[in-house]
């Protein structure tokens, strides 16, 4: 235009004495290349234009500012609804945020101005890729496939439509139900990053803290998104759900430091009660649970809690002292010399534990002697002459001269009853093996030849009868 003004007043200058009309004729010439400049400058510029707008247009998506990119396409379109290309723009970036129906509408006008071209074509089909895929990923999701639904998303969806927030979203809930919650934080993340009043987003990452047991950064997420929608439904769930555990949890823990056991007990359970999934709070809960089991006695109920926590963390001392503990309780002394010897092992300095296992080896030692109450067939509580008298007829019946075909069943029968008398005919040695002194060896003095009340090997062994019973029944004889 410039030009055209400088060439104007030059000619205006050097024409001046030219006749009238051609004057007027170079007026109208000039006139008219000013008037027309601008429009010739348009349609010249239009390709610059053009070029300049897709430049920033991928600048905006570049730097993830998709609805100025999205506006700026739109605006183009509407100032002229032939520029084709602005369609496969707009319909790529559609496609980018997952919004699907628009993108194909897009694609499918570009295609009607530039038919066949054929990475227009390859990116719709991408597109009808990309939202099976995401169908899959939520129909995986809702029947409990969640490794596969992530595959989904991550594999196609998230490939072709990059910005996808609600892939992102489905990929964030799929982590925290494969327990992979450090990884739903950052997936969370970059969703915030972008768009920090993202509500669901705010519910998950907080939700994904909770399940870390990180409660307080948990809490502050709840809140955030409660602060933008005071009645969104899962947050306040969540967030009231959080604090009613938390609730409980002291007030469990106070009940069981000042020796309520039994509300103790209740409150544990009822804040076990709110989450099964949030394995990382109730592994405290099961284990406080255990303890206040064990210290009412109530050791099966004990042992099923301390195996709770031990399936959370196996490597858990205190867990499997308790269980130990538990297990006495319940006279499951090998199980209870098994988790307290594993709790010493780690714990090898522990001079409780060692104890406890102490205790646990010898009431294991004292189950494995012979029961002779039950040998001899009478009860603990027996007096001395039911005493007698089981073993007199137990003797008469297994004695070998009457068990000739079985002969060597019966001798092993008649020495163990024998042995039996021995123990519980005598008020002292029966006092002994009542309070659990280890009789056997004691008494048997010769090895700890264990319980052959005869001594020696049993080969060696021969009866003599006329010698009476063990036990001075001089007088009885078959
Ligand atoms: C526990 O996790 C399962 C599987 O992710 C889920 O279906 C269930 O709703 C969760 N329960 C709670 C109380 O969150
Ligand atoms: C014990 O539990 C009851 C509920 O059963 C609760 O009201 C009370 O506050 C608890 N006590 C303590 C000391 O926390
Ligand atoms: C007491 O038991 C021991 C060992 O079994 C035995 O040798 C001893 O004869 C018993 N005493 C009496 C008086 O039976």
């Amino acid at each position: 235009m410039e030009l055209g003004m400088k060439l104007c007043g030059f000619d205006l200058v050097a024409w001046r004495g030219f006749i009238y009309a051609i004057f007027i004729l170079n007026f109208v010439f000039c006139c008219q290349l000013i008037l027309l400049q601008p429009l010739v400058a348009a349609t010249d510029g239009k390709p610059g234009d053009s070029a300049a707008l897709f430049e920033r247009v991928s600048q905006s998506i570049k730097v993830k500012r998709y609805s100025e990119a999205l506006a700026e396409l739109n605006a183009a379109i509407e100032a002229d609804p032939t520029l084709s290309e602005a369609y496969w723009h707009r319909a790529s970036l559609l496609r980018q945020l997952c919004r699907y129906e628009e993108s194909e509408e897009s694609y499918k006008k570009f295609l009607k101005m530039k038919p066949g071209n054929s990475a227009a074509e390859k990116e719709l089909s991408q597109l009808h890729q990309a939202l099976n895929a995401l169908d899959s990923a939520n129909n995986l999701f809702d029947s409990g496939d969640f490794t596969k639904a992530l595959e989904y998303i991550e594999k196609v969806v998230l490939v072709f439509s990059p910005a996808c927030s609600k892939a992102k979203l489905l990929k964030a809930r799929s982590l925290i139900a494969t327990k992979d919650y450090s990884s739903a934080i950052s997936e969370t993340g970059y969703i915030l990053k972008e768009d920090e009043d993202n509500l669901e987003a705010l519910l998950l990452r907080g939700r994904a803290y909770y399940y870390l047991a990180d409660h307080d950064v948990a809490t502050r997420h709840y809140q955030k998104g409660l602060r933008l929608d005071p009645e969104h439904g899962e947050l306040k769930k969540a967030y009231f759900g959080l604090k009613n555990l938390l609730k409980k949890t002291k007030s469990a823990e106070d009940n069981a430091s000042k020796g309520k056991l039994r509300l103790a007990v209740e409150e544990y359970k009822a804040a076990l009660a709110f989450d099964p999934n949030h394995s990382a709070h109730n592994v405290h809960l099961h284990l406080g649970l255990c303890k206040v089991l064990v210290k009412l006695g109530r050791g099966k109920d004990a042992v099923t809690s301390c195996t709770e926590v031990l399936e959370i963390d196996g490597d858990l001392v205190e867990a499997l002292v308790q269980r130990g503990e538990a297990k006495l309780l319940v006279e499951d002394w090998e199980g209870a010399v098994a988790d307290l010897k594993s709790a010493a092992e780690k714990s090898p300095q522990d001079m409780n534990i060692r104890e406890a296992l102490m205790r646990a080896e010898r009431s294991l030692k004292l189950s494995q002697r012979k029961d002779w109450y039950k040998i001899l067939g009478v009860s603990k509580t027996a007096s001395m002459s039911e005493i007698k008298k089981a073993y007199k007829k137990l003797a008469l019946q297994w004695h070998p001269d009457k068990n000739v075909d079985n002969s060597e069943e019966a001798e092993a029968k008649f020495r163990e009853i024998a042995a039996a008398y021995e123990i519980l005919g005598d008020e002292e040695n029966r006092t002994r093996y009542d309070s659990g002194e280890d009789i056997d060896e004691m008494g048997m003095g010769s090895g700890g030849a264990g319980f052959n009340p005869f001594g020696g090997g049993g080969q060696q062994f021969t009866f003599h009868f006329e010698g009476g019973f063990p036990g001075g029944f001089g007088g009885f004889h078959f």
